[in-house]
């Protein structure tokens, strides 16, 4: 008989980093969702989250806040993983729809909702706003 031990709910618990608001934080992005991914065995999802949590973090960086952006990747349900990025500003993201392969900006949004299959969206808060996306496990 083979028992297949659960795992302790610790290794679940969501990850989150606060980053500084320049396109470097990128990078540290990437670097929390791929360990948190490999921690978790989901290696396969991790070429798509990056891309996302990239695309996310640079716009935030663009928001130009004086604070600190959060960065978080979270097992939402039990078939999804979300990425989070929460910054200072209120304005909301717009997807722009263009069918222009050659453009210089207006792409980033564009492939988390390919990527994502439309699942993204922004909350508003208070102070600022929620990006997030969502990634089938
Ligand atoms: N975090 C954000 N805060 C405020 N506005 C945002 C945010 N993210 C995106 N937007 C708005 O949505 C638009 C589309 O974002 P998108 O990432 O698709 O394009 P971009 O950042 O302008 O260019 P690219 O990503 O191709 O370099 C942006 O031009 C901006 O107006
Ligand atoms: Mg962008």
């Amino acid at each position: 008989m083979t028992t297949v031990a659960s795992r302790p709910s610790a290794t679940v618990k969501p990850a989150s980093t606060f980053l500084p608001y320049r396109p470097e934080s990128a990078a540290a992005a990437r670097r929390l969702v791929r360990d948190k991914l490999i921690e978790w065995g989901m290696d396969n999802l991790a070429d798509d989250a990056q891309v996302i949590v990239s695309e996310l973090a640079t716009n935030a960086a663009k928001t130009g806040r004086q604070r600190r952006m959060c960065v978080t990747i979270r097992r939402h349900t039990p078939h999804t993983v979300r990425i989070a990025v929460r910054d200072g500003s209120r304005t909301l993201p717009v997807l722009i729809q263009s069918e222009d392969e050659d453009a210089e900006s207006g792409r980033g949004l564009s492939l988390v909702n390919r990527l994502t299959h439309g699942r993204w969206g922004a909350t508003p808060e208070p102070l600022g706003k929620t990006t997030w996306a969502e990634l089938p496990t």
